[in-house]
């Protein structure tokens, strides 16, 4: 029976409920296939979409109509249907997440029901198909035949089998274009081999098609009749599937904390894995306490167990601490724990990902901060090689090591996709900056412990007769940093004040010789500078930073290594005409004459601090007036 039927169902008489009831048991008991379609903008994936679902008669008759007059008035096929614009118009109700856009379409045949995630195939889009691919278990790639197989057809398939999605369909579209060529097929099967061989899906069914006039999409084509294998429909009803997670250790994310009375705790959310009975003996991550489920809980009913994808409440048998994004686990084998990952990170933003900066972390319904500890390779997606870098540009895809700062409850990626697939988000735009699967956890930090030492912080202040701080200068080169620092320290040192100062100029000679001045050597030096200050203040010393520091991620991320009052931003402010007419290196004209690349304010960006503690002028203030106001800043709040 297809949903079309249920449509006739107005009358409430008997035999109309009866159909009805016997529809709802059907469709309970079909199993569910969830694909993807991917493709090159104008490879007809819309207009494939909208094919299958016209051929299974899934239209309702009002959307019908309204798509044949649609089509004559705004259809590119000459007043013939135009499928594409139905899956356009309902594109419409798109599902709107952080900043990622996939349409699902919920189908069915009497064999099977269908969710399909159709994805943008704009090159920028690689994220939304990211995000629909994660819980595809088939792919259906879509090849132009008369274009054959293109750097996006092999990006699709390599981010398709990162995702771990096993059965792959080529689908060779447009075969109309060239006459149905069984040579043409064959040499796009031929070229795609290759990639095949290296990316271990599970199977790769080609089949010839033309969405547009329907050939092999649901009927078996006479233009094909040198192709046995099956139709796309008959495809996607047959193909087995990897099996749910039922058999996998009890996974259960809190999705809230449910309190409707003072006497009733409940943790509600989605079993994602496994079962539990009442009874069970589940841990609590990242806790750790342990407790037995007391009740099963689904709307007024209590259950015995709650199996995988249920959606119910959980009550537990004594109060522990659990909230949101926290993990109820199976006790005998829980779920992993960690802050640093090995993964893969498939980059996703105009702006450049960089070692060292950090990012928002977004896994399940748990966030923490995250630092893009190491990029250990990138893949070249046309030859599956490997190749080095500082750096991620949009659509690339590396393997990478993250560190985060806290310790998340986790799995690989591969064994439990929703509790080992994160995103990145940009803290500035709130972009998703990239998607990524944990492969491992990383074991190394969790060797090393902090040594404790008998003298502190707070001791050595004592002894030096005030508070450390860290006075973080920010500005143009020629700006007046290093300048206004050395006179400060001179009058605190005077006054008997334990002070240092690390300059750019000075620490570019040791500690960060190996750095230049791209953009991911820039986060590196401050990420290195900011610790070192950390260092430092731990020392007990009033401690000036004198560096261009010229991206407020990184000022950020320098800030977010102090405790509040420990750090403060000083904005060095003089207009990049100031300073290039100060020039006291000779530096400026140099890179406008262009010996010297990626300069500061000439080549390569300046971000203006947007709540520095203290803004000084240097157009306005003599040296001696800009170093007093640093002095009373520094001095505020240092008494011990
Ligand atoms: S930062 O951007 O990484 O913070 P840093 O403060 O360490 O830079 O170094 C800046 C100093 O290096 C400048 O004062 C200037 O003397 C020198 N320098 C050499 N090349 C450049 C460049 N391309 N851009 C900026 N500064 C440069």
């Amino acid at each position: 029976m297809k949903s079309s039927d249920i449509s006739q169902t107005n009358a409430p008489n008997k035999d109309v409920q009866a159909r009805v009831d016997a529809y709802i048991d059907n469709q309970a008991q079909l199993d569910l296939l969830r694909f993807i379609t991917c493709g090159s903008v104008d490879d007809g994936k819309s207009t494939l979409i909208g094919r299958m679902l016209f051929e299974a008669q899934l239209i309702f008759e009002d959307q019908v109509t309204s798509l044949q007059s649609d089509s004559k008035k705004v259809g590119t096929q000459g007043g013939d249907i135009d499928f594409a614009l139905l899956v356009d118009g309902l594109a419409a109700e798109r599902e709107q997440g952080i900043t990622i856009d996939v349409a699902y379409r919920f189908f069915n045949t009497d064999r099977r029901k269908f969710i399909v995630a159709d994805t943008p195939g704009h090159e920028q889009y690689t994220r939304n198909m990211v995000t629909g691919a994660s819980t595809a278990d088939v792919a259906i790639i879509l090849v132009d035949a008369s274009q054959g197989i293109l750097t996006q057809t092999r990006r699709h398939s390599f981010i398709t089998s990162l995702l771990g999605t096993q059965h792959v369909v080529l689908a060779v579209n447009k075969m109309d274009l060239v006459d149905y060529s069984n040579q043409v097929f064959d040499e796009i099967c031929a070229a795609y081999e290759p990639l095949q061989s290296q990316l271990q899906f599970k199977s790769v069914t080609a089949i010839p098609l033309s969405a547009l006039k329907g050939d092999n999409v649901i009927e078996r084509s006479r233009n094909t009749t040198w192709y046995q294998g099956p139709t796309l429909l008959g495809f996607l009803e047959t193909v087995e599937v990897r099996q749910s997670l039922h058999d996998h250790p009890f996974r259960f994310p809190v999705q809230w904390v449910n309190r409707p009375t003072s006497n009733f705790r409940g943790f509600s959310g989605t079993v994602i894995a496994g079962e539990i009975q009442q009874g069970d003996e589940v841990i609590a991550l990242p806790s750790g306490q342990t407790a037995k489920i007391e009740e099963i809980v689904l709307f007024e009913d209590k259950l015995d167990k709650a199996l995988t994808d249920q959606a119910v409440t959980l009550t537990l048998d004594k109060e522990i601490d659990l909230s949101r994004g926290d993990l109820i686990s199976s006790i005998e084998q829980p779920c992993g724990v960690s802050d640093q990952f090995e993964a893969e990170l498939v980059w996703m933003d105009a702006d450049e990902g960089y070692v060292g900066r950090n990012y928002h972390f977004q896994l399940a319904s748990n966030a923490a901060n995250a630092t893009l500890s190491e990029i250990k390779y990138k893949y070249d997606i046309n030859s599956l090689e490997y190749f080095s870098g500082k750096s991620l540009e949009l659509n690339e895809i590396a393997r990478v090591q993250i560190r985060l700062d806290k310790k998340l409850p986790f799995e690989p990626y591969d064994e439990c996709p929703s509790l080992g697939a994160f995103v990145l988000v940009d803290r500035y735009s709130n972009a998703t900056v990239a998607a990524g699967m944990i492969r491992y956890e990383l074991r190394r930090a969790s060797n090393i412990h902090k040594q404790s030492l008998s003298v502190d912080r707070e001791s050595r202040e004592k002894l030096a007769g005030h508070k450390g701080k860290v006075i973080w200068l920010t500005g143009l080169s020629g700006a007046g940093k290093s300048t206004i620092a050395n006179a400060a320290e001179t009058v605190l040192h005077a006054q008997g004040f334990r002070t240092y100062i690390l300059d750019g100029d000075n620490v570019r000679h040791g500690l960060t010789k190996d750095l230049g001045f791209t953009v991911a050597d820039r986060v590196e030096n401050i990420r290195r500078i900011a610790e070192v200050a950390k260092l430092f203040l731990d020392a007990g010393v009033i401690v000036l930073t004198s560096f261009i520091s010229p991206f407020r991620a990184e000022r950020d991320m320098a800030r977010g290594l102090f405790d509040q009052g420990d750090f403060m931003e000083v904005f060095i402010d003089a207009s990049l005409d100031v300073a290039e007419t100060r020039d006291p290196k000779g530096l400026y004209k140099k890179a406008r004459s262009g010996e010297l690349p990626n300069f500061t304010g000439i080549d390569s960006d300046y971000e203006v601090p947007e709540s520095p503690e203290l803004i000084l002028k240097t157009d306005e203030l003599s040296i001696t007036e800009a170093a007093d106001k640093l002095v009373d800043l520094i001095k505020s709040g240092i008494d011990r």
